[in-house]
């Protein structure tokens, strides 16, 4: 069999980035965060002072930067136009901005088209990837090998991102987190969204161990 895609969604902090780098780690495959991309692709927007409010404005410069993910899952890396922007995209600044860039639908053609060539090229070269994000399972690879819904109560989604950025502000995170996923899920252009066919795993109370053996089981049931 030629390489096995894995199709991950989740609401923010729902455990999808640790869950697909544990799995792609342990199963050999590539690993691909779209959301790094739509951050990649919002940092580079606010850094040209474009009007990320301006969904024209937006558009027109949608072709611009050149975006290029490191797939390897020890160690993924985000340049845009050859410069390494893998710290500056999770600063609040581009957090807080992200969700109406990617509500785009321009930026979202270009976008998918970029990760359905990635992932091609992962199937046809390798023994395959993971794919986390919002619209993967519905939208970028619907036909997918396994496909996953992750989640995990809004309390330790807050409690997992405050530990992530070392803040003490819990209230503020989960804020924060329900504000985006409010606007990620009603966008009109594919919303985060829930399909009957993928298996939904509520992390709530497991740890990332026991949710990558799922996964991985999973994996290797259709390999
Ligand atoms: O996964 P992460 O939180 O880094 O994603 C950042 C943002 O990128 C999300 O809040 C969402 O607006 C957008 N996104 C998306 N579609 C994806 C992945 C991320 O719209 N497949």
């Amino acid at each position: 069999k030629a390489g096995v895609v894995v199709a991950i969604d989740g609401p923010s902090g729902s455990g999808k980035s640790s869950t697909s780098r544990g799995v792609a780690q342990r199963c050999g495959l590539e690993y691909l965060d779209t959301g790094a991309m739509y951050r990649a692709i919002t940092h580079w927007m606010l850094e040209q002072d474009v009007d990320v409010s301006d969904p024209n404005a937006v558009a027109q410069h949608v072709h611009r930067p050149r975006i290029a993910m490191g797939r390897d899952p020890q160690m993924p890396t985000v340049s845009v136009d050859d410069r390494d922007v893998a710290a500056e995209i999770r600063s609040e600044w581009v957090t807080g901005q992200v969700s109406a860039v990617s509500a785009v639908p321009e930026v979202r053609q270009r976008l998918v088209a970029d990760q359905r060539s990635l992932i091609d090229a992962a199937v046809e070269s390798g023994n395959g990837i993971v794919v986390e994000g919002r619209d993967i399972t519905t939208v970028v690879a619907p036909h997918a090998d396994v496909k996953l819904y992750l989640t995990a109560s809004t309390q330790a989604r807050a409690s997992r991102r405050s530990d992530e950025r070392q803040t003490e502000d819990v209230a503020a995170t989960q804020a924060a987190l329900e504000r985006r996923d409010r606007l990620d899920s009603t966008r009109s252009t594919s919303p985060l969204t829930q399909t009957e066919d993928a298996v939904e795993l509520d992390t709530t109370g497991y740890t990332l161990a026991e949710v990558i053996d799922v996964v991985a089981d999973l994996v290797a049931q259709v390999r």
